[in-house]
């Protein structure tokens, strides 16, 4: 199976809009050694022609310009894109469904109720998008593998874990099962898998099993410190409260993707702006590096 990296950062984006932090500042004037990305999604395909869309970025136009392989080929009103996966139902994963709202048939969207819902009420997308193409919702499985039947070649697994659930909705600080998920992408013939958890806020026995079956591990890369945003005078929240394990200290992303197989490919996604990491030239990529583990960017092509 072929993974496409669309966007690699958090929600914001790198750099972000109205941010002057030292790395937003930073890779507009060119004095860090970084590359820009956009919001947080990934495409999945078996045989390079169906791809499956994981989270609908608010960047999608640009990310759809920059991939060929999700572009019009065959007819009139034509995109790779042959299904939609939702992991939660933040503004990040969800706002590029508009973006789509010109498809000549109705989206095959797969989501848990929890997201549908948040997607119906607090921020209704999708009664929106009926006046447009509308979307099939399936509800996405917890636990049993599944297959989407635009997209051949591939298996799923989702499982739920702990992060948090949009300011929209009514379990906002209490995440209920369902409000995120992480999915094991499966290449049916070869078995191979991958782990996908761009939002991850604490290392439950069922992810970390998840995690220790996978091939590759695609997971939360949101902040190097829990307290980062607060000593930059950001947010008044932790990492940790905010649905994402930090990489570095105790319990950290870095602690437990060392306990994996060394043959296990590591990767970060789902960026923040703030985070060292981004900095190429920074001690914490040059430790991430020492840890093996690499930093997606947009573009990024895993084959797995
Ligand atoms: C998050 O994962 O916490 C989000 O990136 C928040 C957002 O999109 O505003
Ligand atoms: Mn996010
Ligand atoms: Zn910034």
């Amino acid at each position: 199976m072929k993974i496409h990296v669309l966007g690699a950062a958090a929600g914001g984006g790198f750099p972000q809009w109205n941010c002057n932090c030292p790395n937003c500042d930073g890779v507009r004037t060119g004095r860090i050694q970084a590359r820009p990305r956009t919001q947080s999604s990934i495409a999945a395909s078996a045989d390079d022609t169906h791809w499956a869309l994981f989270n609908a970025s608010p960047d999608i136009l640009q990310q759809i310009r920059e991939f060929p392989a999700l572009q019009p080929g065959r007819g009139l009103r034509d995109t790779g894109i042959a299904a939609i996966v939702l992991i939660d139902a933040q503004i990040d994963h969800t706002t590029g469904l508009y973006m789509l709202r010109e498809h000549t048939r109705r989206h095959p969207l797969w989501c848990t109720p929890q997201v549908r819902e948040d997607l119906t009420r607090g921020n209704p997308i999708l009664p929106l998008l009926e006046h447009y193409c509308g979307v099939d919702w399936h509800t996405l499985p917890l636990g049993d593998r599944f297959s989407i039947d635009t997209v051949p070649g591939l298996r799923f697994e989702a499982l739920p874990l702990l992060s948090n659930a949009p300011p929209y909705s009514p379990h906002r600080d209490r995440p209920e099962p369902g409000d995120n998920i992480g999915v094991t992408l499966i290449d049916a013939a070869s078995t191979r898998r991958v782990f996908y958890a761009p939002g991850l806020g604490q290392m439950e026995a069922s992810v970390w099993a998840a995690m220790q079956a996978a091939d590759v591990v695609l997971v939360d890369g949101t902040l190097w410190t829990d307290d980062e945003m607060i000593r930059l005078g950001a947010s008044q929240k932790t990492s940790r409260a905010m649905g994402h394990l930090p990489q570095s200290g105790p319990d950290g992303m870095i602690e437990w993707l060392d306990k994996l197989p060394a043959t296990t490919r590591k990767i970060l996604i789902h960026i923040n702006n703030t985070n060292p990491i981004l900095d190429e030239a920074s001690p914490q990529h040059a430790e991430l590096a020492r840890h093996g583990i690499e930093v997606a960017y947009d573009g990024m092509s895993i084959v797995v």
